[in-house]
């Protein structure tokens, strides 16, 4: 039998600093139920001085503890952020000596809210072709304070939170559980409906005064375009496995979806005529954590009883670049 991976082992972590949205009232001028009404999100999380790399190392810590491994035994670290601690080097080899991992392969990946799914993707490949037996995936993102928190900014900081979330995607060894097959897109022609442009290498200095003056630094986003994107390709990248794999919808045990709005998610899971147990949400207290949320969803569903072994999970996520894409497992 060729070589197949699975999910060995699953971990996640959030800051302890909570912020409802009542608590933004004090920064900018919104509600509770506008925020609620719009896009689910109840409260998220934000760092009180953690790093990025802290964040996912108890993810990891978690993770590999999960899978019933110690960390010698891991070949691998693929890290995806958008927000990474450092410009260079990656977040990963940070990550890589807080856990004291040995001399290995680290591979940082900038795919934003895909970066999961492309990371599982990329361990799955190295896995089937024999480079690698134990290889931990880390989606890891500190969002909270390159937010514009007043007024001008609401109608993005509202939606973000900080957190990790890990795997460990290890060579299978029972065919009830396997990564069955994965399905990466991008389209760089719309990049700039969901960016950062500063700072950035086309200028010297990378970011200037008059730059930080006019909020170059932070995130733009043409929200109505980037949902409609959304509500598309999630849908059509979740058909896809499905088909490519004689599936229907109604197979699927759970659908694990990136979780940018509530919104965007019960019309996904309308448009596959799912059934509300089907999917999986936790927006309302997490609020979008970029690449952390799939991997963060996956440990919840799992320890409440709404993923188990053997299970058909499909895991979906749209982000900036525009990129997309999904994978389907027996978990
Ligand atoms: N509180 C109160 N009012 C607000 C807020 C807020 N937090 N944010 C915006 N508003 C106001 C706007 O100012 C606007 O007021 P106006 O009509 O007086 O101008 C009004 O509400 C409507 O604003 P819209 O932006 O048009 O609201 P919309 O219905 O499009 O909802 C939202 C905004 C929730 C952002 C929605 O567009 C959305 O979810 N888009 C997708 C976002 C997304 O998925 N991002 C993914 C990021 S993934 C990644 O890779 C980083």
């Amino acid at each position: 039998m060729s070589k197949q991976s699975y999910l060995s082992g699953l971990g996640m972590y959030v800051p302890p600093r909570v912020v409802t949205n009542h608590d933004l009232t004090e920064y900018m001028e919104t509600s509770h139920e506008w925020i609620v009404e719009r896009t689910g999100i109840e409260q998220r999380h934000w760092v009180d001085g953690e790093s990025n790399a802290d964040l996912a190392e108890h993810a990891c810590r978690q993770a590999v503890e999960d899978a019933g491994l110690s960390l010698d035994d891991i070949d691998m670290l693929i890290y995806a952020t958008l927000s990474p601690d450092h410009d260079f080097p990656g977040t990963g080899v940070f990550a890589q000596r807080q856990l004291g991992l040995r001399p290995l392969p680290v591979l940082d990946i900038r795919q934003q809210c895909t970066g999961f799914v492309y990371g599982v993707a990329t361990a799955d490949a190295y896995i089937r072709s024999g480079m690698a037996k134990h290889i931990l995936v880390v989606g890891s993102e500190v969002q909270s304070n390159a937010l514009d928190i007043s007024t001008e900014g609401r109608h993005i900081a509202a939606l973000f939170g900080d957190g990790a979330g890990a795997a460990v995607v290890s060579i299978s060894e029972d065919s009830s559980r396997h990564i069955i097959s994965s399905h990466l897109y991008a389209d760089g022609s719309d990049a700039e409906i969901l960016w950062m442009d500063k700072p950035g290498c086309k200028q010297r200095p990378r970011i200037t005064h008059e730059d930080l003056d006019a909020g170059r630094h932070f995130p733009v986003m043409e929200g109505r375009q980037v949902y409609k994107h959304a509500v598309k390709r999630m849908p059509e990248s979740v058909v896809e496995a499905l088909e490519t794999n004689g599936f229907s919808a109604a197979d699927l045990d759970l659908l694990i979806p990136h979780q940018a709005n509530l919104r965007i998610n019960e019309m996904v899971g309308k448009q596959l005529g799912l059934k509300p147990e089907q999917c999986f949400n936790n927006i309302q207290r997490y609020g979008n954590t970029t690449a952390a949320t799939i991997p963060i969803s996956l440990r919840e569903a799992r320890d409440q009883g709404r993923m188990n072994p053997g299970d058909l999970v499909c895991l979906t996520a749209f982000g900036a670049g525009l990129t997309w894409g999904s994978v389907l497992l027996r978990y």
